[in-house]
């Protein structure tokens, strides 16, 4: 049986490590209520000028590394980002050019915090079916593009201004939401091998009712022209979101598509031997968790040290539970997302 297998994982993060007291310098907000309502301690953000293909491209390099392979044999880039570098065109064929490859084909997808998962299916199509020998599968983001303050040198720690109160009080009305994300980006090299080892099987779903729960209300072609003055003095250009919507929806989905995959493949879910959820919140994973019925040793995660990165979580969380040891040879590893859209799934893969 041909199965596509991740050879190969890396990931970068942005340059600057803030926790969550630095955030306190920005706006309202404390340590003790980022930790008790989504378990971050700290994330990282880029250097302006640093790109959403720029983090893909550090974590290809190690991810190719890795997996002992060259860059010229990537015969296809698929890139799952929110945040790309430009509204088009998308990442996949600047990171294709920023990696130095020919004109092989890259592919864009955007399922947002599933994206990655997404991103595992299309691939193993790919693979399987022979369009693809060796796929390098990207998820990255840069988030900080969509945090309302402007003082990043006072929150680097450098000489530049604090914000004054009006501008804190600003920053302070998108806090539910700021306080969760970070950059960074993730990497995987897959090929298709013969064997029982690699992708077992999928289960994904979309549902667009609803999307406001989680949306960016400007910048985008429903309204002329997409960007306008007023979206930014009114902060439309920030995403918006109903948290506890999203919170109800992700702890009822992730653990009923987890249950349907492990269905379809005909295994108990209790034979799980790692579980690898998106890391919107902490708790929201506690509770998939307990649902699940999986004992501590058989979850992972990681977003306490890099926030929410959204396309990045899952092939960030799996490099460091391979190389952590946590992924051995024959593991039955179970991923799983919901993300705006909404978009939601789960992949089973024997490591
Ligand atoms: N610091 C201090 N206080 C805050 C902060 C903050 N950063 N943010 C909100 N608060 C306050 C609110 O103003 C509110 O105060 P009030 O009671 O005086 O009005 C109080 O805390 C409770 O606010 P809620 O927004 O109701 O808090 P909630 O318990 O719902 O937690 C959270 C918010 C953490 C965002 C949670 O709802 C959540 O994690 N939801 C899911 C997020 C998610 O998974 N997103 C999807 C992934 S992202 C993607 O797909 C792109």
């Amino acid at each position: 049986m041909l199965r596509s297998r991740i050879l190969g994982t890396g990931f970068v993060t942005g340059q600057h490590r803030v926790t969550n007291d630095d955030l306190v310098r920005m706006m309202d907000t404390s340590d003790q209520w980022i930790r008790e309502r989504s378990g971050v301690e700290q994330r990282y953000y880029v250097e302006e000028g640093t790109t959403t293909t720029d983090l893909g491209l550090g974590a290809a390099r190690k991810a190719l590394e890795d997996a002992g392979v060259k860059a010229e044999e990537i015969d296809y880039i698929v890139f799952a980002t929110m945040t790309p570098d430009h509204y088009f065109p998308g990442c996949g064929g600047i990171l294709q050019d920023k990696l130095g490859l020919g004109p092989i084909p890259a592919l864009d997808i955007r399922q947002q915090c599933t994206g990655f998962i997404y991103g595992l299916q299309v691939s193993d199509a790919l693979l399987r079916s022979g369009q693809a020998r060796t796929l390098l599968l990207v998820g990255a983001e840069v988030h900080s593009g969509f945090m309302p303050w402007t003082q990043w040198d006072h929150l680097f720690g450098g000489e530049g201004p604090a914000p004054t109160e009006t501008e804190k009080a600003w920053n302070s009305r998108f806090r539910d939401r700021t306080v969760l994300f970070g950059d960074a980006g993730g990497a995987a090299i897959l090929r298709a091998v013969d064997g029982d080892r690699g992708l077992l099987g999928f289960k994904v779903h979309s549902d667009g009712n609803g999307f406001e729960s989680l949306y960016v209300p400007s910048c985008g072609f429903a309204q002329r022209p997409y960007v306008t003055d007023k979206d930014f003095l009114e902060g439309r250009h920030i995403p918006e979101m109903n948290g506890k919507q999203v919170f109800k929806l992700a702890v009822t989905r992730m653990p009923e598509v987890v249950r349907e995959v492990c269905a379809a493949q005909g295994v108990p879910v209790q034979d799980i031997d790692l579980l690898i959820a998106h890391q919107a919140n902490l708790r929201i994973n506690e509770m998939v968790q307990r649902a699940l019925e999986l004992p501590d040793s058989k979850v992972f995660n990681n977003i306490q040290r890099y926030g929410n990165t959204t396309a990045a979580t899952i092939p960030i969380a799996l490099d460091e539970a391979r190389k952590s040891g946590r992924v051995k040879d024959g593991d039955l590893v179970c991923f799983v997302g919901l993300g705006a859209g909404f978009h939601w799934g789960a992949a089973l893969m024997r490591a």
